[in-house]
């Protein structure tokens, strides 16, 4: 069984190729329902497959974990997390909420794709040519990847970059504390009333009143309201007016 999330498409893509491959099946965590038991064979592999949110896993793919209910105990947990540079700890936090529930986590491996972290100075959507290239190398990534869970290999292989300790536990707190929250969004005059805000939200956290959209308080900043808007009119406080937008489009990559 693979869980994933994904706001705008990268970790979608990675999750529907490894279901294909191994022919298991896929889940959006966001539309599970936590209260239910899943089943889980003897031996199926349990598989989650996630962004990384300033250097850790999404929080609610960390709670997803805490509160999933299974038939019988995963005995080989693994993960896939797509980045746009680096992951910090995130293997370490992950570990850490899986051993929380008495599992072991065995495998662990990152993918850099295109960024979609635009809402501090400094930061926007890559390149055209950026992406093209990291859209290669993804895939060529992604066949590695697959043969290794395939075959339930040990071992862990994620691009933890520099100073990872520092981004994940002392920036991350910092992030989560400051920089987690609806407030900042809002909509410009370029708003044509469309939905599609609300429709993408995975935590439905958007509700069209009086055809502009409202951000309630249970945002997982995952951006998909942002990126999806056809007509750039989500903002983010004054920082992403000359930011650029981006969807995982599969032509991107060939399959
Ligand atoms: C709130 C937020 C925080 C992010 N933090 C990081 C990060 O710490 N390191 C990194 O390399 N990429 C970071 N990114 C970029 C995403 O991890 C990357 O673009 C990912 O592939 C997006 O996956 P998705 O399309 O499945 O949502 C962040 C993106 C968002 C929206
Ligand atoms: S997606 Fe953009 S244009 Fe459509 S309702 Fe939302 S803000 Fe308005
Ligand atoms: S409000 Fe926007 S950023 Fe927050 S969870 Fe929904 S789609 Fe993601």
């Amino acid at each position: 069984m693979i869980l994933y999330f994904s706001g705008t498409g990268n970790s979608r893509w990675v999750a529907q190729q490894l279901a294909a491959v191994s022919k298991e099946r896929v889940y959006d965590l966001a539309g599970l329902f936590l209260s239910d038991v899943y089943e889980l064979e003897k031996g199926e592999p349990l598989g989650f497959v996630f962004p990384v949110h300033a250097w850790g896993p999404p929080e609610m793919v960390m709670r997803c974990i805490s509160q999933l209910k299974l038939s019988s105990a995963p005995d080989y947990v693994y993960f896939v997390c797509t980045c746009g540079d680096d992951t910090g700890k995130t293997e370490e936090l992950f570990c850490k909420v899986v051993a929380r529930r008495g599992w072991r986590c065995e495998a662990g491996f990152s993918i850099v794709m295109p960024n979609t972290y635009v809402c501090l100075p400094g930061f926007d959507v890559d390149a055209e040519t950026v992406e093209k290239e990291k859209c290669g190398k993804a895939k060529e990534r992604l066949a590695l990847v697959e043969e290794r869970v395939f075959w339930k290999k040990h071992g862990f292989d994620c691009k933890e970059g520099r100073m990872p300790w520092l981004k994940t536990y002392v920036l991350r707190p910092l992030f989560i504390r400051f920089l987690m929250s609806a407030k900042a969004f809002h909509v410009t005059d370029a708003c044509i009333s469309c939905g599609e805000c609300g429709k993408v939200c995975p935590v439905h956290n958007i509700r069209m009143i009086s055809g502009r959209p409202l951000w309630g308080d249970d945002c997982t900043m995952c951006l998909a309201c942002y990126h999806h808007c056809p007509k750039h009119a989500v903002a983010y406080g004054r920082q992403t007016a000359k930011k650029g937008q981006y969807i995982f489009h599969k032509e991107s990559v060939g399959r």
